[in-house]
């Protein structure tokens, strides 16, 4: 599996693929990998020729106090599971490689402004859709997959980025995916 860590390497490299012919799809994940990420791996892998999986933890969408400092990473068990699973290429940049400016800002967003966000757990994170649609659509301009594969556990933002993908008119289909659930029925998260 290639481990690209800059915008470049993962753009020559998926336009190697494009040249012979080859579709191309996207798993965008915050890393710290488990059978859910892993079941959104095998779906890419079923129906796409190669695969790429995004780790990148995303600071746009983390208000304050939000936990994004002690949120968990473990990239060496990321690229086990990814690999096992078949998985052709981990993007894993930095917060730099991302968001030029430094510290994770950026003057530049994508947001969807009607009150759809707002209804749903925008309601108490004001910004967190704001994050997710703009970290999405910079990974969808790096990679520019033919599809990128969703959990259906994060319904809202399933619903989110599939209108983000209508009204800015980009040409990925979005698949998403089954609940992978623990023993006990709870969602694996
Ligand atoms: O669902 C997630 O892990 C994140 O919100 C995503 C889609 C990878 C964007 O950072």
């Amino acid at each position: 599996m290639i481990i690209a860590k800059t915008v470049k390497e993962v753009r020559e490299q998926v336009n190697e693929w494009r040249k012979q012919g080859l579709t191309v799809g996207l798993v965008p994940t915050m890393g710290y990998l488990h059978e859910g990420h892993a079941s959104l791996v095998d779906r890419a892998v079923a129906e796409c020729d190669k695969v790429v999986a995004s780790d990148f933890l995303n600071p746009t969408q983390f208000g304050p106090g939000e936990d994004l400092e002690s949120y968990p990473r473990d990239f060496e068990h990321d690229c086990e599971l990814l690999e096992a699973h078949g998985c052709d290429m981990v993007f894993y940049p930095s917060v730099d490689e991302m968001y030029p400016d430094g510290n994770g800002k950026t003057d530049t967003y994508v947001e969807i402004l009607d009150d759809m966000p707002k209804q749903l757990c925008g309601k108490t994170r004001p910004i967190h859709f704001r994050g997710v649609c703009t970290v999405v659509s910079k990974l969808f301009n790096i990679v520019v997959p033919d599809k990128a594969f969703f959990g259906q556990k994060d319904a809202q933002q399933l619903a989110i980025i599939k209108r983000m993908v209508r009204d800015l008119s980009y040409g990925i289909e979005i698949v998403g995916c089954p609940i992978i659930r623990e023993e006990d029925g709870l969602a694996k998260s």
